[in-house]
């Protein structure tokens, strides 16, 4: 065995979380054997994270006795209330969040949009909007969009893709013009973890109210909203939660915010007293008041078990593995891979790098090309990064040990 093998199989025996790894469907020798295209090696529980074999089971006996029997009964019964339920359950396990401040509903995008018109609103005669060049897409198109509705100036804040937006800069662009800051808390690029209690705190001095995107942080890295006195906070439900594709989204508003704000897309779901279906739209007491429309009961069936199983292993567990996952793939690519030119460009220092590395070489698009017809699954980014994702929860070290190896065997032979 070579050390990196050693050390992988040595850390997998220590791992306090490896029994877990079993619960995700397709992580056993058997299934991987005899199911053509699953994977030896997943490296995007970042992007979509593995379903839990207990999902699959709850979706069909969600098909069977809920909607196929109980019908729409349920509504009532159950799901009428299963949007804010399962946001206090994330914001207890993942958020540092108490109850009545998180609710799924919508897509991120569509959550951030009614969290960024709310709060825009709720800071009258403010006319700039603070972001950053390297946030995600959906974020800067969004505040785009919202910009030129309201005919407002978006603040660029220019981030080093390497590392992240940083609170000397925040403070440098805000004023009393600032109405909102928005920002992500892990680069969805490079892994960095803003400062986000100095920033938030930061946002608040200048009069501003700020949305964190945690999209990338939630299940990944512990987050601490009620503490760090955050507005909003939104995130997708399919990466670390393992919500699956499309799953709904989840917003957080600060409890003593609620009452103040009104969201755009007001719908009869949001609505006081939805079912007296009154002539004239008052809004929901409380963060139900950010729902719009009828609730994705179905979709939110698959977050239900990763959620309870966060929640039962406790977020520092996750983000302790987390961090040896990650300097692994540093180590690694500083030992093996650096010789062949491949260089780190997430952070070295382990309290403000994320879930994820991204490694460069010129050759990486096609390394990553090579790598998924052989069922080994990164992740490409320009420029020149291939991004390995790893989901404490679902991922083993001999797992990541087996993909790095190939990338470079791969790598020696495009030489
Ligand atoms: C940081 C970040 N924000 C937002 C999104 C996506 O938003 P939506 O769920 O609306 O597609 C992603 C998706 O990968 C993301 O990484």
């Amino acid at each position: 065995m070579t050390s990196f093998e050693t050390r992988a199989a040595q850390l997998d025996a220590a791992d306090p979380l490896a029994a877990h790894r079993a619960k995700f469907f397709g992580t056993d020798e058997a299934t991987q054997s005899s199911t053509p295209g699953m994977p030896l090696a997943y490296f995007d529980g970042n992007s979509l994270g593995r379903p839990l074999a207990a999902s699959m089971e709850r979706i069909e006996d969600f098909m069977r006795s809920e909607w196929g029997t109980r019908l729409i009964r349920s509504w009532e019964e159950k799901w009428v209330d299963l949007p804010l339920e399962l946001g206090d359950r994330i914001g207890a396990a993942a958020l540092g969040a108490a109850a009545g401040q998180t609710l799924v509903a919508d897509s991120t995008s569509v959550l951030m949009y009614k969290a960024a018109r709310a709060a825009l609103d709720a800071r009258p005669g403010r006319t700039e909007i603070v972001l950053d060049t390297d946030n995600f897409p959906t974020d800067r198109y969004l505040m785009e969009g919202i910009a030129a509705e309201r005919n407002m100036t978006l603040r660029w804040i220019e981030a080093d893709p390497a590392t992240g937006v940083t609170a000397d800069q925040v403070s440098e662009v805000v004023s009393d013009k600032t109405a909102l800051v928005l920002l992500s808390h892990v680069s969805y690029r490079s892994a960095f973890i803003a400062d986000a209690p100095t920033i938030t705190r930061i946002a608040h001095d200048a009069g501003a109210l700020i949305i964190w995107d945690l999209s990338h942080s939630v299940g990944s890295v512990v987050v601490e909203l009620d503490a760090w006195g955050v507005d909003f906070a939104v995130g997708c439900s399919y990466k670390y939660l393992c919500g699956g594709p499309g799953a709904p989204a989840w917003l957080y508003v600060r409890k003593d915010l609620q009452e103040q704000l009104r969201q755009p897309i007001q719908g009869w779901f949001g609505a006081k007293d939805m079912f007296l279906m009154g002539p004239g739209y008052q809004p929901a007491a409380g963060i139900r008041r950010f729902i719009t429309g009828t609730s994705p009961v179905l979709g939110m069936q698959a977050l239900i078990d990763p959620v309870e199983l966060i929640s039962e292993v406790g977020m520092p567990a996750i983000r302790a593995k987390s961090q040896l996952l990650t300097q692994y793939v540093i180590d690694f690519a500083d030992e093996v891979l650096a010789p062949l030119n491949v260089t780190v460009s997430s952070p070295r220092d382990a309290s403000i790098r994320g879930g994820h590395v991204i490694v460069n070489h010129p050759d990486m698009q096609e390394v990553n090309s090579r790598l998924w017809a052989e069922d080994i699954i990164p992740d490409y980014r320009d420029p020149h990064g291939l991004r390995l994702g790893l989901s404490p929860l679902s991922t083993s070290f001999s797992e990541v040990y087996l993909g790095l190896e190939r990338v470079r065997e791969v790598l020696l032979s495009l030489r």
